[in-house]
């Protein structure tokens, strides 16, 4: 698949079937987010992968509204944390590290999902970032931005083209309104 081509692909995948994700796959995608660029390449970002079905239970209830009930049935998380003391475009640098694991992992054939963590709340009215980080120990002034789903995937949604985007989206040279 040449680049193009994975983009497109690429979709947020939430049913997982059972079975477990290979080492090697796995240290794939952490590479990938790892290889994000940085502000000032200050790399803020802290990771912490969960394979523990019970922990990953507890992290499905992370979110009110149950945003983050498929990872009860991943088979992996990654928790993407920063100390947000090395730099003040954290969530910057953490979403590129969130965006390339979650391309990876799909070009890869596994399915995942972006679960916000920052600015969300638990469901006891805690801020997730609290919640999650009673479970993993992370520290105080470590702030959370988001945790990646991975799974075999159930289903995969089609692919995707942005052909009606470049029309709507994209303003060459001036803001000239919104073409209806
Ligand atoms: C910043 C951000 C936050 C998101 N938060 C969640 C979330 O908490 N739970 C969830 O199920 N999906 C979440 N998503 C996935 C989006 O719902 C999904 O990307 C969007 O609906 C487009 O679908 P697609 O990824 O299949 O193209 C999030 C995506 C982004 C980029």
């Amino acid at each position: 698949m040449d680049l193009m081509e994975m983009i497109r692909n690429r979709r947020s995948v939430r049913t997982y079937r059972k079975g477990e994700i290979e080492e090697e796959t796995l240290r794939k995608v952490l590479e990938a987010g790892l290889l994000a660029p940085s502000g000032r390449n200050r790399q803020p970002w802290e990771l912490i992968v969960v394979r523990d079905p019970q922990t990953l239970k507890q992290l499905s209830e992370c979110r009110a509204g149950g945003a983050a009930r498929m990872l009860a049935s991943a088979a992996a998380a990654v928790v993407v944390t920063a100390d947000s003391a090395k730099t003040d475009v954290w969530t910057e640098d953490c979403s590129n590290a969130m965006m390339l694991m979650h391309l990876t992992a799909d070009a890869m054939g596994l399915g995942s999902c972006w679960i916000q963590g920052r600015l969300r709340e638990a469901p006891d009215g805690r801020t997730a970032e609290e919640y999650v980080r009673e479970i993993l120990g992370y520290p105080e002034d470590f702030r959370l931005e988001a945790i990646l789903s991975l799974g075999l995937p159930e289903e995969h949604p089609e692919a995707k083209t942005a052909a009606k985007e470049l029309e709507k989206k994209v303003h060459w040279e001036r803001y000239e309104g919104q073409v209806e």
